[in-house]
């Protein structure tokens, strides 16, 4: 077999909706306060889009963004993988539409499901088409809207997630200083009963007794979550270090998924990572799901956290549950 290509970022661009939903709004909404909010989970505000705008729409304002940072026209793309859990509809996927919306003449895709990790996953399915040499550009995009499935009469939900994308170009590296180096992915099953909107797919299909039984919300068992976050994240953490002979003190930029406040300094905690190496941005934006990873990179870098070289972690955990993690050399 020939030799496989690594795979490196080159472009990064991000999006995220003008409208803010503050504490002090939610205040307004539901039983609870600013100081349960940020005390709980470090949420000071979310970015909420606008009735009519989507996914796409997000997605495609990303992708534009990195394109430009690329200086590449959208034809030039030869994959558009979207890694969404609110994709605009069931069918055709975020990606042919994204692909419409950015004149990716020529270009396929697909979306990818996997909630809070779609995003690492997507990543590495990207990195798996430039490993064999069979795409050159491939365009990995992380976009949800998560307003569209949260039920804002229900304060265990609503105060925690929001809406936002990013988006990242793959192209080959020339060698192995820079790129993406390894990864580690896990899905427990078992665990899809504690973060899942139930309404809608095949099982339930909508009906008027769905609606009223508000299936067709995100409905999560938040101690269950957090429970396994904090084990799962650092473990499988632990795991990619351990393999690649490094220790947490050797990350220069841990990037984790911005779920709760407490989960990150739980997992910084125990691999014993520099506390100025730990991104986080969740203050300002909420959980994004796949639109986390991306947005804390950008905050990494407008932070002065993230300089060519540096050795990143990835991390996430999510609806499945899904577990990833990735080690990368930043290349721009
Ligand atoms: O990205 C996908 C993965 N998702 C996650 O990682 C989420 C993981 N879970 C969490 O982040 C936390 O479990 C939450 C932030 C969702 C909840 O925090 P918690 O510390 O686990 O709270 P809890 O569910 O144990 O609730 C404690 C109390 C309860 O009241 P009682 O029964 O003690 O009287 C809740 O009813 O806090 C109450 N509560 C609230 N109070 C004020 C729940 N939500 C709120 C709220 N405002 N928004």
């Amino acid at each position: 077999m020939s030799q496989l290509v690594r795979a490196k970022i080159t472009a990064l661009g991000t999006y995220v909706p003008p409208r803010l939903l503050t504490n002090d709004d939610l205040e307004k909404l539901v039983e609870t306060s600013n100081d349960w909010i940020v005390e709980r989970t470090g949420i000071r505000e979310r970015h909420i889009a606008d009735k009519g705008v989507a996914s796409s729409d997000l997605a495609t304002e990303a992708a534009r963004r990195a394109l430009a940072e690329r200086g590449l026209e959208a034809s030039e793309l030869d994959v558009i993988i979207v890694a969404t859990v609110t994709p605009d509809m069931f069918f055709p996927s975020t990606a042919c539409l994204v692909q419409h919306k950015l004149g990716a003449k020529g270009v396929w895709g697909f979306d990818l499901s996997a909630a809070c990790s779609a995003f690492v996953y997507a990543l590495q399915t990207g990195a798996q088409f430039i490993a064999t040499g069979a795409h050159k550009k491939v365009m990995v995009i992380g976009a949800d809207v998560m307003s569209s499935i949260i039920d804002y009469t229900d304060r265990a939900t609503c105060v925690i997630f929001g809406d936002g994308a990013g988006a990242v170009i793959l192209e080959p590296a020339e060698d192995d200083s820079v790129g993406l180096i390894d990864f580690l992915h896990e899905m427990d099953g078992s665990g899809g009963c504690s973060l899942y909107m139930p309404g809608g797919g095949s099982l339930h299909p909508s009906t008027r007794e769905t609606v009223e039984k508000r299936m067709h919300y995100v409905h999560q068992d938040g101690q269950a979550v957090f429970k396994f976050a904090v084990r799962k994240q650092a473990e499988i953490c632990e795991k990619l270090l351990t393999r690649n002979r490094l220790k947490g003190s050797d990350i220069d930029t841990f990037i984790p998924h911005q779920a709760n406040l407490r989960i990150i300094k739980a997992t910084a905690e125990r691999l014993g990572l520099k506390a100025e190496s730990v991104v986080v941005n969740i203050d300002r934006y909420g959980n994004t799901t796949a639109g986390t990873i991306p947005l804390a990179m950008e905050t990494a870098r407008q932070e002065g956290k993230l300089k060519k070289g540096n050795l990143v972690m990835l991390a996430s955990v999510g609806a499945g549950f899904t577990v990833g993690a990735t080690l990368l050399r930043w290349a721009i």
